[in-house]
């Protein structure tokens, strides 16, 4: 793109484009416009490229520049391109649904397609409550999720976000939404027996608030808020057991983890646990067009089906043909290219990866699963003593992200717990990724600490 072009593209930016989660009124100058991908890398609209740590944002997880999956949005396009499926069906979303169907665990036989993944949170909200509507327990309103959590924005799935600090402007939400402590593991709280704490908290939450009030409990496979905590053994084992003994729905909110993200269709799957429902987005299509999924168990569906009674909830995009047919393209290359194979036999080297860099003071933990890592930054290892709250603003934003940007590598580095830098490459990544990765990181990370040093 010409000199010129960038310009009036970045004037423009700064004038009319209302990023998400950005500020406004800041040069959009500094912040890279991107202009196209191939594989895992992106480039910026001066030339410079990336290599997308990030996957978008945990989404595209064939890589870019798939024709694949272009031809099959083109195609769908020409043939149909749109209709509701209120009301109507047509023949993508009920193919896709079916493969599905087929792919899910257990029985969760009937899909609900949404426009993304806050969509699918807020579904699942509804749905639970209208379920125990119809089945006699209307009481059961409320639902359990965990601190920190990041569930959407729409209101019911930002009342089941546990981040207060993007809550604060929209209160009172919506009532009803229980907090419990996230699983981490590296920072286990003092009062904590053993890991079996984080579990048992659910239960006690459900006792506290009285079984008979509780719908569902929200959870992620791997969280990513806070930086991917993984859950102790045995956890979702006993969150299954506590929620069948109080009769609560689990919800396995796998917007990030479904599609290969931990080497599995399904992140209940690589953890062994079924869920009432799982909510689904992102890496549906890689990225390549917007759609989102609900997957729901045959008993859930059970009141609704043969009868007059509707679930009274939808969305005109939801289920968009060609996002349906972008989604059975998408998973048909998963088996071409086996892509969950590629992030099981590759994932030991991920992490190998990232655990050179334990040798730097400032890594505290690395922790995550599959194609899914954070990297904890403290101020003393030993002690695990945290950067305060103005030093973690410093070190992530007004270095690390610029300087991880620089150095040709996108990622995440966040602050809404403790400090952590996340990675989340296409499933496609493999060992030459990885070591672009540790030598971004580790030359970064080495600046970093020299930079905290300073007063
Ligand atoms: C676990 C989880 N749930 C829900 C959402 C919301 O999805 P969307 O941004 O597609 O609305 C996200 C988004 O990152 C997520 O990570």
């Amino acid at each position: 793109m010409s000199p010129e072009k960038n310009v009036a593209l970045a004037d423009q930016a700064d004038r009319h484009l209302w990023g998400h989660f950005s500020s406004l009124g800041r040069s959009v100058d500094g912040m890279p416009i991107i202009e196209r991908g191939e594989g895992c890398y992106v480039w910026d609209n001066h030339g410079n490229r990336f290599l997308d740590g990030l996957a978008g944002l945990y989404t595209t997880q064939a890589g870019y520049g798939r024709t694949e999956l272009a031809q099959a949005a083109g195609a769908q396009a020409e043939e149909l391109g749109f209709f509701p499926i209120w009301t109507y069906a047509h023949p993508k979303a009920i193919e896709l649904a079916a493969r599905l169907a087929s792919m899910a665990p257990g029985d969760l036989n009937r899909v609900f397609f949404t426009s993304g993944g806050s969509e699918a949170v807020e579904s699942a909200w509804k749905l639970a409550r209208q379920y125990f509507m119809l089945t006699g327990e209307p009481s059961r309103t409320k639902v359990i999720s965990r601190n920190l959590s990041y569930h959407g924005t729409t209101m019911g799935a930002l009342s089941i976000t546990g981040l207060a600090a993007v809550k604060g402007p929209f209160e009172p939400l919506v009532p009803g939404a229980i907090k419990v402590p996230h699983t981490d593991t590296y920072r286990l709280p003092a009062h904590a027996k053993d890991e079996s704490y984080f579990a048992e908290e659910i239960e006690q939450a459900i006792l506290r608030e009285g079984p008979e009030t509780i719908a569902a409990v929200f959870l992620e496979p791997v969280q990513n808020a806070g930086g991917c905590f993984v859950p102790p053994d045995g956890y979702f084992d006993r969150v299954r057991e506590i929620c069948d003994t109080h009769g609560v729905l689990l919800v396995s909110d796998e917007v990030i983890c479904a599609y290969g993200r931990l080497g599995k269709m399904f992140g209940s799957e690589r953890l062994g646990y079924q869920p009432d429902i799982i909510t689904s987005a992102k890496g549906l299509t890689s990225g390549y067009a917007p759609l989102g999924a609900m997957l729901v168990s045959d008993r859930l569906a059970e009141p609704f089906a043969g009868t007059d009674e509707q679930f009274l909830h939808g969305y005109t995009f939801a289920g968009h043909p060609v996002s349906c047919a972008v989604a059975l393209a998408n998973l048909d290359l998963f088996e071409k290219d086996d892509l969950c194979g590629n992030v099981m036999a590759n994932e030991a080297n991920f992490r190998a990866s990232l655990d050179d860099l334990l040798d730097l003071p400032i890594v505290g933990d690395v922790r995550g699963m599959g194609y899914f890592y954070g990297i904890e930054l403290v101020k003393d290892r030993d002690t695990k003593e945290s950067f305060s709250y103005d030093e973690g603003q410093r070190l992530i934003r007004g270095f690390l992200s610029l300087r991880l940007a620089e150095l040709g590598l996108i990622c995440r580095a966040d602050s809404r717990g403790e400090p952590v830098i996340q990675l989340s490459p296409p499933l496609i990544a493999g060992p030459d990724e990885f070591e672009v990765m540790n030598q971004v990181l580790r030359q970064t990370l080495t600046e970093a600490m020299a930079e905290m040093e300073k007063t």
